[in-house]
């Protein structure tokens, strides 16, 4: 028995998540988006589970390399590119995929030309979310050079990211599709706009490849619905155990700086969990937690190692029962509210402490 935080994944909800990508976009490439240890839930553990994907996303080279040299031979495709010759170099001997997105990048390109090495490259185009990318008057010019380059393949892909997808009712995802579509037309490239919001809410914007990321893992990208409404199954869940179980008395208080007040004697246990394991320390008095099985509230302030909840409704209650923080009984994305954040947050958040069985 595992005593302490501990994350159980669960395998057949990824490839559960991955078969319904494919059902919303049945004519589309899957780039499944596995950054930041595949959204905090492991990366090599992840990318087995998702052995069908056509490919793969990360964000920087040293974790495309950890990738690649554990044995993955699809496509990687670094989203944030290179900004140094030597992550160049990297990207060669790896034989890594890179976005492209500024100036300085093609000059390195053309400036560290290897011979026989030909790398693909996705050239990225800036529709409106101002991070990376190319500004759309600056395109035609970002395209040439990137073909005269010797070492990038042909075709060079085309993409630009969604910055507002999860609101339904914000028309910018179609002017940023309309914008792409506009300067990318008559050009013979692949293409690829979707995230998960735009994969589940905009299926305009649906085209050669689909990058999902938080999809794959369960969860929502849309904070008015938790993943399971959508047909997702939670991939990660969050578990501990009460390591201990007291009564309170009225007008005694738990916690750091005594923020919860006992109103009606009680019984509250403690749980071994806290903001040292990646839980939200700023999770709200009352955010749900599962003691066998029940919901309960947390009271007072999430500490480091542990939490506290009231065991009112739970009489039965004692030490080493069974805790779940999140999980198919309990949304991450519910928990995230509760502590005004996204779910992105807490299953990125998860630290090294917790085990992952
Ligand atoms: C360029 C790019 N594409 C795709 C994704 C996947 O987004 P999501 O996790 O919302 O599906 C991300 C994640 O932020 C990204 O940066």
């Amino acid at each position: 028995m595992i005593v302490g935080a501990y994350a159980q994944l669960n395998d057949e909800a990824l490839r559960h998540n991955l078969a319904l990508v494919r059902s919303h976009a049945p004519h589309a490439k899957v780039m499944a988006v596995i950054k930041a240890n595949a959204y905090g839930h492991g990366l090599l553990r992840v990318v087995s589970a998702l052995a069908d994907a056509d490919a793969f996303a990360v964000a920087r080279v040293d974790e495309a390399i950890r990738l690649r040299t554990a044995g993955c031979t699809k496509a990687i495709t670094v989203l944030e590119g290179f900004s140094t010759a030597e992550q160049l170099a990297a990207i060669v001997h790896y034989q890594l995929d890179t976005v492209v997105h500024t100036v300085e990048q093609i000059r390195l390109l053309n400036n560290n030309a290897h011979p026989q090495a030909r790398i693909t490259v996705w050239l990225k185009i800036d529709t409106g979310m101002n991070r990376l990318g190319f500004k759309v008057n600056d395109f035609s010019m970002a395209y040439q050079a990137l073909n005269g380059c010797a070492m990038v393949k042909h075709p060079v892909g085309l993409m630009t990211h969604l910055a507002n997808a999860d609101d339904s009712s914000d028309d910018f995802t179609l002017r940023q599709m309309a914008l792409f579509n506009k300067v990318t037309q008559g050009y013979l490239a692949p293409r690829s706009l979707a995230n998960s919001a735009g994969l589940l809410a905009w299926p305009a914007t649906l085209s050669d490849w689909v990058r999902p990321g938080i999809m794959l893992y369960g969860i929502s990208p849309f904070s008015d619905r938790v993943g399971q409404t959508l047909g997702l199954q939670p991939v990660m869940s969050l578990h501990s155990q009460l390591i201990a179980v007291k009564s309170i008395a009225v007008g005694e208080t738990v916690g750091y700086a005594g923020s919860w007040r006992c109103e009606q004697a009680t019984r509250i246990g403690v749980v071994a969990m806290g903001y040292g394991d990646g839980y939200p320390r700023c999770a709200k008095v009352g955010t749900p937690v599962l003691v066998n099985g029940y919901r309960v509230p947390l009271i007072g302030r999430v500490s480091m190692d542990m939490m506290t909840v009231d065991l009112a409704s739970q009489p039965q209650a004692k030490m080493g029962d069974p805790v779940m923080l999140w999980g198919k009984a309990l949304p991450v994305e519910e928990i995230a509210g509760c502590a005004n954040t996204i779910a992105y947050t807490l299953v990125c958040g998860i630290t090294p402490r917790v085990q992952f069985v």
